[in-house]
């Protein structure tokens, strides 16, 4: 469900006409619907009504201040996986205490602020960061509270790029030495285990992998109270998938029921990280048409989005819905929609059925909220696009759009 909709021929999101959003703003844009993001949200935490549980929104979806600063009103957690993340998350006047801090790579420094700032708690990827954690810990005097993010080895059955629990990945331990690190963390002074954790991929569609990780984590967190940790929180990570084409993921009732059912029993505080359900289909990359051109083989229209404004489709072959905001009469055209950028990935969609559009004519991009934004790049010196957050009737810019400028900032001849 989204508040993207068709009103006398033309897309309006909630109250307002994206024609209007262009005019005052120009394009390429993304428009976000603030009444689609807190319904998500609220949707999300009904499901986990009586579970004893945080929703802790993945920063990495989207991590516009606006967007952070809407949840954090809703009471969200969120799960952050640099300094840079605790910075915004920060400023957009969330208390750190509600943080949780993922990511294989973190550095001294970035432990040191999170410490200092008073997070909930850091999920550990291996026994050499474990290390760190503690040493950093120590020296600040202080307690790092910590789990294990293991690796249950599930197929999540995901993209090769977004599973995160193959034998192969590079995330998180396997179990069988998370019980010996779990072990060994007694002897470190400056940690305090205080849960344990797991993710196993973004946009899942299936729910067998879900339940097959959650139980596996269920039990290790059952053995490890048993043997006397003080722990409180099992974190399922994120990943539950949305619909950009014809994909079926379960429902966010379904999901709750499929990662909660392990957890009966255990006396554990869920921690659940739902990144792209929240924010994905509450936006829209608003484009312009530059040109058509026609080839031997095929038809193009040229927009003013780029894949520096959406990777996904240039990264991982994704599929993302394609509309004209006032479609004119006429037969559909099997077209491709290419951005600027001087690489044969540069598509947005592959044979499209569109009507007719011209030069001038505003195009959407649906589903542009979650991984869009957050990834965007300056490649071939595009300065990263305005964002727009409607409000009923009224909108707002929470993000002015680049300068030429600013891409050179820092920078010397
Ligand atoms: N928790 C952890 C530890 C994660 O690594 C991720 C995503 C999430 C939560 C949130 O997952 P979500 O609910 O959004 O699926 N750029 C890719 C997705 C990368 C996901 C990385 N980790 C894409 O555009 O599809």
């Amino acid at each position: 469900m989204n508040h993207f909709e068709s009103r006398r021929g033309a897309l309006w999101c909630e109250g307002v006409p994206l024609s209007r959003i262009a005019q005052a703003v120009g394009t390429p844009a993304y428009v976000y619907s603030s009444a689609t993001l807190e319904r998500h949200y609220a949707v999300l935490s009904q499901a986990f009504h009586g579970i004893d549980h945080h929703l802790c929104y993945s920063v990495k979806a989207c991590s516009t201040l606006a967007v952070l600063k809407l949840f954090a009103r809703q009471g969200a957690w969120f799960d952050i996986v640099s300094g840079g993340e605790l910075e915004r998350v920060s400023r957009a006047g969330a208390d750190p205490a509600r943080v949780v801090f993922a990511g294989v790579g973190k550095t001294r420094d970035e432990m040191a602020l999170a410490l200092r700032r008073g997070i909930a708690l850091f999920n550990v990827e291996s026994a050499e960061e474990l290390q760190a954690l503690d040493e950093v810990a120590r020296r600040l005097k202080r307690k790092a509270p910590f789990a294990l993010r293991v690796n249950p080895e599930v197929d999540a059955r995901t993209h090769r790029y977004i599973a995160t629990g193959l034998k192969t990945s590079k995330f998180g331990v396997p179990l069988k030495e998370a019980r010996s690190l779990y072990a060994h963390s007694r002897t470190l002074r400056g940690l305090t285990a205080v849960g344990i954790d797991s993710h196993i991929g973004s946009q899942l569609t299936d729910e067998r992998p879900m339940r097959e990780a959650v139980t596996a984590v269920a039990a290790m967190y059952r053995d490890l109270r048993a043997a006397g940790f003080p722990l409180r929180y099992l974190d399922v990570g994120g990943g539950l998938g949305i619909t950009y084409r014809a994909e079926r993921p379960p429902s966010v009732e379904r999901y709750a029921q499929v990662v909660s059912a392990p957890l009966r029993g255990l006396g554990a505080t869920l921690l659940v990280e739902p990144g792209r359900m929240l924010v994905g289909n509450a936006a829209v990359l608003l484009t312009r048409v530059l040109y058509r051109k026609r080839t031997p083989a095929k038809r193009f229209v040229v927009v003013d989005a780029a894949m520096n404004d959406l990777m996904r489709p240039a990264l991982y072959e994704a599929y993302h819905g394609i509309e004209a905001v006032a479609p004119r009469a006429g037969a559909r055209q099997k077209v491709d929609v290419a951005g600027p950028v001087c690489e044969s990935a540069d598509v947005l969609g592959k044979d499209r059925l569109l009507p007719p559009l011209e030069q001038g004519d505003l195009v959407v991009v649906r589903t542009a909220g979650a991984y869009a934004m957050s990834m965007a790049s300056n490649y071939n010196s595009r300065p990263r696009a305005p964002e727009v957050l409607v409000r009923g009737s009224k909108f707002r810019v929470v993000r002015q759009r680049e300068t030429v400028n600013d891409l050179m900032r820092g920078e010397t001849t």
